[in-house]
């Protein structure tokens, strides 16, 4: 592997890697590391630039993550940046102050005046709209350091020399509209050069992959290695990855899990085809799935209850193929929001993350985002239905059944409307539009009419969403004419009554509903 230009020290940031996908954007590869990781890291690496994320704590909470102890703020040997919470870490240390006052906490979008002779703020406006998520602020600096941005309070800072900055907004979101001029700056300020691209990604992906494989065992049968395929980009990718190099060694398992959609388990076996898959073997488990999800309406408990039957057939498939390893095409997005990156907090609990396998358990596209897997997908010759298939949750149509209990047949109801919907999507060619779409029914029942008769039945809603990368989404708006199309679609159904459209953005809300 080719040594790193960029740490990201994580401090707990939903962002984190948000930065890293930005710069591999810009062609750069980065390394993100917690704070207790970066002392052993930094005795064998060299890195040109350090950057500091942000973080959910403020310097002054007790336990609040440090400066790790051989990073060396001075700039003398890395150019540092710190973003947010990295700022105010650095401040502090430095000497400056850092406060919680009650006026100048900015959440959300916010206009900066920046100082443009300052390199980092090279060709981007004078005033330029952010994004920024933060209580506290740099009140005071620490000596050496000026204010090269405000929007009431300091925004940025630089040291003499401009090799130690912070910035107080978050360049790497896409709502701070140059953001990505900003990072271009620092990468140039700090002599990075290109060093990414998806063909060498794939290579090194393999050869992680067969390193790890023959550390670990010589045992020829101990080295069959089980990946869970859901027909998905991400799953389908790695398998196209894997499959020239373990061949007969790569067991592919698919669980009917009783909650995918319509057409969905035949979709899979053609996309596990196009991906050289020698072995795919398919379980079905949809009974005890809706035993064991269906006993509770909590949509925590009901992923903890998925999780537990999952990584019981996984090991069933483990044991019986004899594997000593299991892959899974988890993402860096599903590895923060369930709370496992650095110091992260918990969102969800995904179903394939965290586990804990009797067997090695290996991620190659942990550091990857959904848009990146879907380029290696292209270079691997994937058909455009697979890298360009809209994202589906592993737990499926149990997380669209919501506040009421699962059952067959809420699945099923859900499944058809589903294809409605899809369906309607498709006719109105918009689906490039949307990056994921969302059929749920609500445990609300309401009164309508139909038919002269009163009836009492169940509502549906529909969700679209855009995002770049899930971690953060725009509700997506519907024409008059297929809201009304969809509603009378769906409304056709005997116990249909009502149907809800949500355009709730990411955050407050989240894609799925549980
Ligand atoms: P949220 O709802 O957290 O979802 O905004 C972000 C993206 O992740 C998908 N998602 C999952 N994918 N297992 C998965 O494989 C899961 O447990 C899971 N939960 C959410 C979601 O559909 C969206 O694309």
């Amino acid at each position: 592997m080719n040594s790193m230009q960029i740490l990201i020290v994580d401090y707990g940031s939903q962002y984190t890697l948000v930065i890293g996908r930005t710069l591999r954007e810009l062609g750069v590869r980065s390394i993100i590391l917690p704070p207790r990781s970066v002392d052993k890291w930094l005795e064998n690496n060299n890195p040109k630039a350090v950057i500091l994320s942000g973080s959910n704590f403020s310097v002054h909470n007790e336990g609040a993550p440090e400066i790790p102890e051989s990073l060396d703020t001075t700039g003398a040997k890395y150019l540092i940046l710190g973003i947010c919470y990295g700022m105010q870490l650095l401040a502090h240390k430095k000497g400056g102050v850092v406060e919680r006052p009650l006026a100048n906490r900015e959440y959300g979008p916010a206009e900066v005046s920046l100082d443009i002779t300052h390199p980092l703020f090279n060709n981007v406006s004078g005033k330029t709209q952010v994004w920024a998520s933060h209580g506290d602020t740099v009140s005071k600096l620490p000596d050496g350091f000026t204010s090269i941005a405000t929007s009431g309070g300091i925004s940025a800072m630089t040291d003499k020399e401009n090799r130690v900055m912070g910035i107080q907004f978050h360049p790497e979101v896409v709502d701070t509209k140059e953001g990505k001029k900003i990072l271009q700056n620092f990468l140039n300020m700090g002599g990075c050069v290109k060093d990414w691209n998806p063909t060498d990604l794939i290579k090194e992906i393999q050869e992680e992959v067969l390193n790890d494989i023959n550390k670990k065992t010589k045992d020829e049968k101990k080295q069959n290695v089980v990946l869970g395929v859901s027909g998905g980009v991400d799953s389908t990718t790695l398998a196209s990855i894997l499959a020239p190099i373990l061949r007969e060694r790569l067991i592919c398992v698919a669980i009917d899990t009783g909650g995918l959609r319509a057409g969905e388990l035949e979709e899979l076996k053609i996309n596990a085809k196009s991906a050289g898959v020698k072995n795919l073997i398919v379980v079905e488990a949809g009974d005890e799935f809706i035993k064991n999800v269906g006993t509770t309406i909590d949509g925590e408990d009901k992923r903890a209850k998925f999780r537990d039957v999952y990584k019981r057939i996984f090991e069933e498939q483990i044991a019986k193929y004899e594997a000593g390893f299991i892959v899974q095409g988890t993402l860096a997005t599903d590895i923060i929001e369930s709370g496992k990156a650095g110091q992260s907090a918990m969102i969800k609990t995904h179903h394939n993350v965290g586990l804990a396998w009797e067997v090695e358990d290996l991620h190659p596209f942990r550091n990857l985002f959904k848009y990146e897997v879907r380029e290696l997908a292209r270079v691997m010759n994937l058909p455009k239905e697979v890298y360009e298939r809209n994202p589906f949750p592993g737990p499926g149509l149990f997380l669209r059944v919501v506040g009421t209990p699962v059952s067959k047949e809420k699945i099923e109801l859900v499944r058809q409307a589903d294809k409605t919907v899809s369906d309607i999507v498709k006719k109105y060619n918009v689906a490039k539009d949307i990056s994921q779409l969302i059929v749920a029914l609500l445990g609300v029942n309401s009164v309508g009419v139909k038919g002269d008769e009163r009836v009492y039945g169940h509502s549906l809603v529909v969700r679209a969403v855009q995002t770049v990368d899930f971690m953060t989404a725009k509700g997506y708006y519907f024409s008059e004419e297929m809201v009304n199309e969809i509603t009378n679609a769906l409304t056709k159904h005997k116990d249909i009554v009502r149907v809800f459209f949500d355009v709730t953005p990411k955050p407050p809300a989240t894609t799925e509903f549980e």
